[in-house]
């Protein structure tokens, strides 16, 4: 089996197997896991993602917390209070690292700290979840890679949306050659407003707001554009050859050190380009992707609704009905005189939903495989090499946009 279809199959498969015990939507029978079977985790970073991670791990069994690490006492304590396990707290990672019941530990704090954090981790041998971006820079992502291609142990990056059924769906759709040749893919992830966060106190503003900042963030390339990246990456099956960008610190006059205004256009092998966008001036097409083909175009808004709008040459050969040769999970509904039709979930999926909020969702999806990873009845779907292509190509862009240049990817970054 091809391992997007593994993937695939495996993600709705395990969509319809119970799910723990928490949730808005549940419906499937809760699993039981004895306590000795569950896996032990640690949680460094218990700020705005590390709370969904605690939401999440709440409500999947398989996982026990017995251990959280954060530097600000008020958000060890809040974390610590939303564990749902009893949970040891730490302000010093390296000595929640010397906890020896420690199985997995999953990384969530900001970009610069993740180098030092996975190192160590990899050292003290544990399975590792780390938050996107991989690393802060081109040289630690590849130093983390040459470490990480030597463990026993899983790696996986916290890219979640790859696990929405509804990416995969494309994937199937697009592998499958409903779009013909695809050429060109533009990603947008398009805000309006400061990406600002309330500080409490002014001596925390560079700890609050380190995405603001060049000494700890990679901006709007690392922060939202690696999701993007990844999932084209992941699309295409390659990673980009090579990259031009702009950007600027354009509307957002303040404090701020890094891009509000950033796009890059790169080069896959075979001459596919794919753009990625992100602005704080205007939200029209938020979250959007969308892969243009010879035979028709796929936009994906916020990884939950999709729409196939088919060309309308000769050559296109599209028939009335497509749902049988995508298989029975797939439905393609809706085709109206437009040529535009709604692709819709696998049914399958409906049963799974513990979290009405997607991004939640996704995350339960990426925490399940995980833990089936860790227990040897899945394929892990997100790896070191997601991690790792996705940040060369951010900071291949980042660079770029600095010195006006095109950036390659380099014979030195395939390690
Ligand atoms: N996968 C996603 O969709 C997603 C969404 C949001 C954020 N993220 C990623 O998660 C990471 C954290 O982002 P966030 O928004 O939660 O940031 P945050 O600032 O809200 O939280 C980070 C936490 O890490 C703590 N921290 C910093 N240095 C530490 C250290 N040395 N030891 C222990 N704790 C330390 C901070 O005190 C803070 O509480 C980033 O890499 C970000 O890109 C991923």
């Amino acid at each position: 089996m091809e391992r997007r279809d593994f993937l695939l199959k495996s993600s709705i498969l395990t969509l319809g197997a119970g799910i723990g015990l928490m949730g808005c939507n549940q419906t499937a029978a809760p699993v039981v896991v004895p306590d000795g079977e569950r896996i032990r985790v640690g949680i460094i970073g218990l700020g705005d993602r590390g709370s969904t991670l605690i939401k999440v791990l709440n409500a999947l069994p398989q996982f026990k917390v017995i251990a959280a690490c954060d530097i600000l006492d008020f958000r060890l304590k809040k974390g610590l209070e939303n564990i749902n396990d009893k949970a040891v707290g730490y302000s010093d990672y390296q000595k929640m690292l010397e906890n020896k019941d420690l199985e997995t530990v999953i990384i969530s704090t900001p970009l610069h700290e993740h180098h030092r954090m996975v190192m160590d981790a990899l050292d003290r041998d544990v399975h590792i979840l780390c938050e996107k971006a991989l690393a802060h820079t081109i040289e630690q992502s590849r130093e983390i890679k040459i470490k990480a291609n030597n463990s026993s142990k899983l790696f996986q990056i916290s890219y979640q949306y790859q696990l929405n059924p509804t990416f995969n769906v494309i994937k199937e759709i697009i592998h499958k050659g409903y779009l013909g040749k695809v050429m060109r893919v533009d990603a947008k992830w398009h805000r309006n407003s400061n990406w600002l966060r309330p500080v409490p106190s002014p001596e925390l503003e560079r700890q609050i707001n380190w995405r603001m900042y060049k000494e700890y963030s990679g901006g709007l390339m690392a922060e939202l554009g690696s999701h993007h990246l990844n999932m084209i990456d992941n699309v295409i099956g390659a990673h980009p050859v090579k990259v031009v960008g702009t950007g600027g610190i354009d509307y957002w006059k303040d404090h701020r050190e890094v891009c509000d205004n950033v796009f890059a256009i790169y080069d896959y092998p075979d001459g596919v380009k794919a753009s990625f966008s992100s602005i704080l001036s205007n939200k029209f097409e938020d979250q959007t992707i969308k892969f243009y083909g010879d035979k028709g175009t796929i936009v994906v808004n916020r990884m939950k609704d999709a729409i196939l709008y088919t060309e309308d040459n000769e050559n296109a050969g599209w028939g009335e009905d497509i749902d049988g040769v995508s298989g029975a999970s797939i439905k393609i509904i809706n085709r109206d005189k437009d040529n535009r039709r709604t692709i819709d979930l696998p049914k399958e999926y409906a049963k799974s939903v513990v979290f009405e909020n997607d991004y939640e969702q996704a995350t339960l999806l990426l925490l399940k495989n995980f833990a089936a990873a860790i227990n040897g009845e899945e394929e892990l779907s997100l790896g070191l090499k997601d991690g790792y292509q996705s940040a060369i190509s951010v900071h291949m862009a980042n660079k770029a946009i600095r010195e006006e240049n095109i950036q390659h990817w380099l014979p030195e970054y395939d390690v």
